[in-house]
C-alpha cells in the first residue's frame, strides 16, 4: 500500500497546521518539520522547541528536518533531538533559497560532493549502532540534472532510511517541469527506498505520476494539500479506501480553517501576524475556491480581524 507524507513548508507546516490538518482530513503516514538550522552554541529556540516538542505532535508520526554543511553541529542536533525520543531525522539537501545556497547549504550542498560526501560520513560514523535512522529530501543538483549521478553514487554508500527525491534543480526554484526520466533514474539506481516528491496537485496528477513509476510506494505532498487539504481523501477514495463523502467538503475546510486561525490567535503572537499566516494560506488554498475572485480579494485586503472573519464566513 502507498504511503503519503506531508512536505515540510517553512513558516506554514507549523505544529498548528500539521495538527489542524491531521485531525480534519485524511492522515498522513509522516510528517516533516521545516528546517531546524543547528546554532553552534544556542539550543532550540522558543519557536523551535514548539515545533518538535512531542505534546505539541501527539498522534502524529514527525520526522525533524536538519539543514546544515556540518557534520558537528548536525550531530549536536540530532543528539537533542533523540533526547525528545526521535528516531529518524531528515537532512535537507534541497533549499533553493539564494541564502542558504550561498552558504552552501540545502541544494547549494550539492555542488560540493566531495565534501558532502565527508558529511555524510562523519554523520554515519557519529551516530554510530544507536537506532537513528537518517533520510535525505533532495534536488537533482545545483545547476544541471546530469549532476545526479554522482550525487546519488554518493548517497548509495550510506544506509539511508530513504530518499525523497524533487526532481528539479537549485536553478529551477519552483518553475519548469518535474524532471521524470531522472526521477526514474533515481527509482532506478538508489539502494535506499525512493520517495516521489513534486507538483502533485491534482488527482489526475497523481494517477499520472503512481502509473509512471508503479515501483514508488511514498509520495509526498506540499503545496497541492495547501491548494485542496482534500487531496489525500480523493487519492485515497481512488484507491477504494476511506474518504470523503461528497458534500461534506465544505463542512471539512470550515472546520480545518476555524480550528488553524483559533490555534494560531491563542499562540498569542498579535493580530498581524496571525493575519499573515491565515494570508499566506489563503494564497494556496484560494485555489479551491474559482470564481470567487471578489470573496478572495477581500480575505487579501483585511487588516483587521473582524474583516478577515467576515470575508472567510462570506466565502466558506
Ligand atoms: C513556502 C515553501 C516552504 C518550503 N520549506 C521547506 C522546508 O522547510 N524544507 C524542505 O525540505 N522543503 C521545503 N520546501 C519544499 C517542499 O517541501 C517541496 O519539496 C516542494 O514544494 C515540492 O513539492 P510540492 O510540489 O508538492 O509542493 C518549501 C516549499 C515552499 C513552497
Amino acid at each position: 500500500m502507498s504511503r503519503y507524507y506531508l512536505a515540510p513548508l517553512e513558516g506554514i507546516t507549523t505544529h498548528i497546521f500539521r495538527n489542524a490538518y491531521h485531525r480534519h482530513f485524511a492522515p498522513m503516514d509522516k510528517y516533516f518539520t521545516p528546517f531546524l538550522v543547528p546554532h553552534s552554541k544556542k539550543g532550540f529556540s522558543a519557536k523551535e522547541k514548539r515545533e518538535i516538542l512531542p505534546e505539541n505532535n501527539e498522534g502524529l508520526y514527525l520526522v525533524p528536518q536538519i539543514m546544515s554543511n556540518h557534520a558537528g553541529d548536525c550531530l549536536k542536533t540530532i543528539g537533542k533531538l533523540e533526547e525528545y525520543g526521535y528516531k529518524e531525522i531528515n537532512l535537507n539537501m534541497g533549499c533553493p533559497s539564494k541564502t542558504v545556497v550561498s552558504k552552501g547549504r540545502g541544494s547549494g550542498f550539492l555542488a560540493f560532493p566531495e565534501e558532502l560526501d565527508r558529511f555524510l560520513d562523519a554523520v554515519f560514523e557519529g551516530i554510530g549502532n544507536t537506532d537513528t535512522q537518517i533520510s535525505i529530501k533532495t534536488r537533482l543538483g545545483k545547476d544541471r540534472p546530469e549532476e545526479f549521478g554522482p550525487i546519488l553514487e554518493i548517497y548509495n554508500r550510506y544506509p539511508l532510511k530513504e530518499l525523497i527525491v524533487h526532481p528539479r534543480v537549485q536553478k529551477d526554484f519552483y518553475k519548469n517541469e518535474p524532471n521524470l526520466p531522472m526521477f526514474a533514474y533515481a527509482s532506478g539506481n538508489s539502494k535506499s527506498p525512493v520517495c516521489y516528491n513534486g507538483d502533485i496537485f491534482t488527482l489526475k496528477k497523481y494517477e499520472e505520476i503512481r502509473q509512471a513509476f508503479p515501483e514508488t510506494e511514498a509520495f509526498m505532498l506540499g503545496r497541492g494539500i495547501l491548494m485542496d487539504p482534500l487531496l489525500l481523501m480523493r487519492i485515497k477514495n481512488q484507491a477504494g479506501e476511506e474518504g470523503a463523502e461528497k458534500g461534506k467538503e465544505q463542512a471539512k475546510l470550515c472546520g480545518f480553517h476555524d480550528r488553524l486561525y483559533e490555534d494560531y490567535r491563542a499562540l498569542g503572537m498579535g493580530d498581524k501576524n496571525v493575519l499573515f499566516k491565515m494570508k499566506e494560506l489563503w494564497c494556496y488554498l484560494g485555489q479551491s475556491f474559482p470564481g470567487q475572485e471578489k470573496a478572495l480579494k477581500k480575505i487579501r485586503k483585511a487588516e483587521r480581524l473582524d474583516r478577515y472573519e467576515a470575508a472567510v464566513e462570506e466565502l466558506l
